[in-house]
């Protein structure tokens, strides 16, 4: 069995390929078909004089995403998707697919959320789980490149770590019980047995706002350092999002390339990421650069609705005597400028809430979505927010021991509106500080008590940070949206497929 990936090696020998029907023409004498094998596209020309009739006929009667084994003679043309072609001795049909609901017309993204098993099959789909894949080997690689040991923590939990809104709860045993936020309260216990650790895992949150940043369960890749302080954690983040982005862009051009994506701010990981305080972000938000970044945001859209609105009428004339396929190319087309429309109205209602949020921010307020849009906007590559007031952060985060109210917290912002990818920080490693934390925060002591051994039982400065998995892939991918990233996305309003 040979897939598509490997005809490079197979130029001239007769091979079988086994898949589904991506695409079909047929002509006079003549059907080609784009085959999809999972590892990547190929077309295979059917002549009517080269095969038997039955296999031509077979092929005619083909239809978008039957599964069939194709054999014929593998010839390279550079013109042809995947550099290689098949020219057709063989067909064997498995199952012919009667009207699959995926068609190459522009569909409705609620449509094809609600068939995201079938979705999965469609080129941009299938380019943003290659790259998901590359990014979870590529962190595997990196940390274990390093001497960290990968670690599971556990998903049934007794306590918070992240705040008590976003708990799911469930039912153990007649006892509660949580679906975990983070591993990272376990990540210290294992990183005080092997010194530097990850775990990686899904990790849930009852996020109840419908966001283009939010899942209710994502997977999360959390490192725990023993002897680590603040400026050697940001040193970990730093080389590994530089380690992942290079990876990604030297081992698939291709998706990147099928996804549209814009290589130039992703070609800057290899310049430093700029460090700045939360101090230095506030003034930031509240600069006149900012305000300058929101009025040519508004410009911008005002100049490309009007552009839109200026095609709509030929598009619309055009429609009335255009042919079968052309018709379907202005139908998306319009359908598009429409979705657009939407968005641009959308961001007119937002820009003055953003502009209210980021221009009033005051020294305490925590950085909200679009605060960090318009802040990561400012810069071409990852950047990371330190020192955070100790008010608004976790209750297990050192303070700066010069200034009680600065948390050693840092973030890691992506470029291009993205936002935070990454949070983390330096832990308090003082029992009795972290004793006072815990009741300050009105946690409950008693679930705490192995926690709290870990300051009794050789306690040590340590550090770590946590990496969104899913808002990596849709920075890396340039999409707007993180309910792509993930197989099968889980947020509010969607438990199916
Ligand atoms: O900033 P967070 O809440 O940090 C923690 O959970 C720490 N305990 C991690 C640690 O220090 N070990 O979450 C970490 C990252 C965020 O930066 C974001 O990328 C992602 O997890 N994240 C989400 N991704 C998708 N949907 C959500 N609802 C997310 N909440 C957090
Ligand atoms: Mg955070």
């Amino acid at each position: 069995m040979t897939t598509i990936t490997e005809l490079k090696h197979h130029a001239g020998a007769t091979v079988t390929l086994n898949g589904w029907v991506y695409n079909l023409r047929t002509g006079k004498g003549i059907v080609f078909l784009i085959l999809r094998d999972g590892s990547g596209l190929c077309q295979c020309v059917i002549a009517q004089d080269q095969v038997d009739e039955a296999v031509f006929l077979a092929a005619e009667g083909l239809t978008q995403e039957s599964a069939v084994s194709v054999t014929g003679t593998v010839v390279a043309d550079e013109r042809s998707v995947g550099g290689h072609e098949l020219h057709v001795t063989g067909l064997t049909v498995h199952q012919i697919a009667v009207d699959y609901p995926i068609t190459p017309k522009e569909h409705g993204v609620e449509f094809l959320m609600e068939n995201r098993h079938l979705w999965l099959r469609s080129q941009r789909q299938w380019a943003v789980m290659r790259i998901r894949n590359e990014i979870i080997w590529a962190i595997h690689r990196f940390f274990q490149g390093r001497g960290f040991v990968q670690m599971d923590a556990p998903i049934f939990t007794g306590n918070a770590v992240e705040g008590t809104s976003t708990l799911f709860e469930t039912d153990y045993f007649d006892q509660k019980a949580y679906l975990t936020q983070s591993g990272q309260l376990y990540g210290e216990a294992m990183a005080m047995a092997h010194g530097k650790i990850y775990t990686f895992g899904p990790t849930f949150r009852a996020e109840k706002s419908k966001t283009r940043r939010h899942l209710t369960e994502f997977w999360m890749i959390e490192p725990e350092m023993a002897f680590h302080d603040l400026p050697m954690n940001m040193d970990v983040a730093e080389d590994m999002m530089r380690f992942i982005v290079t990876e990604v862009l030297a081992n698939r051009p291709e998706e990147l390339k099928i996804l549209g994506r814009d290589l130039s701010v992703l070609r800057n990981i290899t310049k430093p990421f700029p460090r700045i305080t939360y101090t230095e972000a506030v003034e930031r938000l509240t600069s006149e650069a900012t305000d300058r970044l929101l009025t040519t945001m508004e410009e911008e859209r005002k100049a490309e609705k009007a552009a839109l609105e200026a095609e709509l009428p030929a598009l619309e004339k055009e429609l009335g005597g255009a042919k079968k396929f052309r018709k379907v190319q202005i139908e998306n087309r319009i359908r598009e400028i429409r979705a657009r429309f939407e968005e641009i109205e959308e961001d007119f209602r937002n820009i003055p809430v953003w502009r209210k949020s980021a221009l009033e921010k005051k020294w305490g307020d925590d950085l909200g979505g679009s605060d960090e849009t318009l802040l990561t906007m400012q810069y071409d590559t990852p950047i990371m927010v330190w020192g955070y007031p100790s008010a608004i952060k976790a209750f297990y985060m050192k303070r700066d021991p010069d200034n009680d109210a600065i948390a050693l917290g840092v973030d890691m912002l992506a470029p291009e509106g993205y936002g935070e990818i990454i949070g983390g920080g330096q832990r308090e490693e003082s029992l009795d500080l972290l004793l006072e934390r815990i009741r300050e925060h009105e946690l409950p002591e008693e679930v705490f008590g192995w926690y709290l051994d870990l300051r009794k039982y050789g306690s040590v400065p340590h550090s770590g940070f946590g990496l969104g998995l899913e808002r990596t892939v849709a920075w890396i991918c340039g999409l707007k949206h993180v309910r792509e990233t993930i197989p099968f996305p889980r947020m509010l309003g969607r438990l199916h497929p």
